[in-house]
């Protein structure tokens, strides 16, 4: 098992913050997301890569530690309500192996 941690950033503290333990199987972030009720993440598509609906800010060192964007992940990064920043990506073509225990991500604002 590993621990994801899930934040919503805001001006008085976290909004949010929630653990989450998890198989590292090559499941999704975002099926983890959905599944714990996080709330920020929308996923519309499904993970098909079509919505950019669970755009999250990975912080380091996992961001780092990442596979490189595909083409279509890029493509979609173009697409979030909340701007796109160095450390964004789509969290259905995140993977959870056990290099990522620890994994963190920042929740944007919105995702419409
Ligand atoms: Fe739609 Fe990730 S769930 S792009």
């Amino acid at each position: 098992m590993i621990t994801v941690r899930f934040v919503t950033p805001g001006p008085q503290g976290p909004v949010q913050d929630r653990e989450v333990e998890v198989p590292a199987d090559g499941r999704s972030l975002m099926k983890v997301a959905v599944d714990a009720g996080i709330d920020g993440i929308a996923a519309d598509c499904g993970g098909s890569l079509t919505c950019a609906s669970c755009h999250v800010f990975v912080t380091e060192p996992w961001h780092g530690r990442l596979p490189p964007l595909s083409a279509d992940e890029d493509t979609m990064l173009d697409y979030t309500a909340e701007e796109r920043r160095a450390n964004s990506r789509l969290s259905c073509q995140i993977r959870l192996t056990a290099e990522l225990d620890g994994l963190t991500v920042e929740l944007p604002a919105r995702q419409y």
